[in-house]
């Protein structure tokens, strides 16, 4: 599962529509249908986009504003591919992609002053966020490169510039690739670039660089831990479905489950992937489990399957270490893991640590800044499924002032 991130208009769903285009998962009649109808209102520039933007808000603003996820397969992997919003508004759909994944593409758009105003904006905001989500490997698309004629010195120019900042965000610099490419025209995505102006480019294309990012082993060992990303009702012969990733852990055909907040169990009837059906399911996939004896009013997107013998508890306070965006106080804020949310309060911060070692620097600081990393502790307004590990994200007002790992 890799999600592809970065600022607004930055060319992130042009870029996965191409990526699907080429990899033979949207034929050709399908484009040609896109391009038509984006033609019709006036966006025709949008039309890969369209691959991924498909409700008829994201179409007539040009934005997405929703995640979206798609399939493909190279001869050794298959992707799951997520495509996130790049507009500050939807950063809370942007998080519930980013705990997903395993790795992340943030495409950067290299056209004079766009690449600048990203950084400004989401750009950072991204990066920091899958960083402080506990995600390593990093492909920086580096796009639009057709619009300044693959200028070589611009692409080290920014290259450059991001590996200072990201390397500070603590990834580590033989986990960034960096990709010159352009999504419109599809140069360096699957096929390589043959423009003369960028001959002086002989390293990976985007789909080479996505073949060779190691992807972290998963747990199959653990206890089942599944997270809710839609709930179906209403069909016939499978009255209640839920699909989601799973984080850790199996399910199988017979198992029973429990949901958690609500604490109620079901029981598994079938189970699909990728809609063929299947006897058991694995971390890392994102199956649909059909369920039964279970009212689905206890079934919201963001909650957690889990394993009865061994539950996610509801807490309704925890510890965590986080790395601040923004000044951190004792403060109102939102709790964010994953679509899940709840009303919460910065109740103590105990202390600044050293980013590398986790060393205390201050015991008990009035204030954690902006690129400090802390731990704090955070009460709940109301119980939440959250165990050690979990990725977490601290907001207020609209504003993302933190993200981390929770600990106890
Ligand atoms: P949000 O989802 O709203 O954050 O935007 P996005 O990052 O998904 O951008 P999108 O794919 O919607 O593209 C925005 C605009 O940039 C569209 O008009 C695209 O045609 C244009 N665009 C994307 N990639 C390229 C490229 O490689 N070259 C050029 N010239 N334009 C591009
Ligand atoms: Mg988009």
């Amino acid at each position: 599962m890799l999600t592809f991130l970065g600022h607004v208009d930055h060319g992130k769903s042009t870029l996965m529509g191409r990526l699907l285009c080429d990899m033979k998962v949207v034929d050709q009649r399908s484009l040609d249908k896109l391009r038509k109808e984006a033609e019709t209102i006036g966006k025709s520039s949008f039309a890969l986009a369209w691959v991924m933007d498909q409700t008829a808000e994201e179409r007539s603003r040009g934005v997405t504003v929703d995640i979206a996820t798609s399939n493909f397969e190279t001869e050794t992997t298959r992707f799951t591919i997520l495509d996130a919003p790049g507009h500050r508004d939807f950063i809370p759909n942007m998080i519930a992609g980013a705990s997903q994944a395993d790795f992340a593409v943030l495409v950067i758009d290299a056209s004079i002053n766009s690449f600048e105003s990203g950084l400004k904006g989401q750009t950072k905001e991204h990066a920091l966020l899958v960083r402080s989500m506990g995600v390593q490997r990093l492909v920086v698309a580096v796009n639009k490169m057709d619009t300044i004629s693959w200028d070589q010195r611009r692409f080290e120019e920014i290259s450059q510039q991001m590996t200072t900042f990201l390397t500070t965000a603590s990834f580590q610099s033989k986990s960034i690739t960096f990709i010159p490419l352009a999504g419109l025209t599809g140069e360096n995505v699957v096929k390589k670039v043959s423009n003369p102006k960028a001959s002086w480019y002989t390293g990976e294309s985007l789909i080479e660089a996505l073949d060779s990012s190691n992807i972290a082993k998963r747990n199959l060992a653990g206890p089942l831990r599944m997270t809710i990303n839609d709930v179906f009702r209403g069909g016939i012969t499978n009255p209640v479905s839920i699909s989601g990733r799973i984080d850790t852990g199996t399910v199988q055909v017979g198992d029973v489950i429990l949901c958690q907040p609500a604490g109620e169990s079901a029981a598994v009837k079938a189970i699909e992937v990728e809609s063929e059906p299947v006897d058991w399911a694995v971390a890392g996939q994102i199956p649909t489990l059909h369920l039964a004896d279970i009212d689905p009013v206890h079934l919201r997107s963001g909650d957690i399957v889990c394993d009865t013998k061994n539950p996610v508890k509801l807490i309704n306070s925890f510890s965590c270490k986080i790395l601040a965006f923004d000044h951190v106080l004792p403060m109102s804020v939102e709790v964010f893991r994953g679509r899940l949310q709840a009303e919460g309060k910065i109740k103590r911060l105990v202390a600044t640590l050293n980013k590398t070692t986790g060393e205390t620097i201050k015991a008990k600081p009035r204030i954690v800044k902006p690129g400090e990393v802390a731990r704090v502790l955070v009460d709940l307004s109301a119980e939440l499924p959250l165990e050690p590990g979990t990725r977490i994200v601290l907001r207020e007002g609209g504003n993302t002032v933190a993200a981390g790992l929770l600990e106890a």
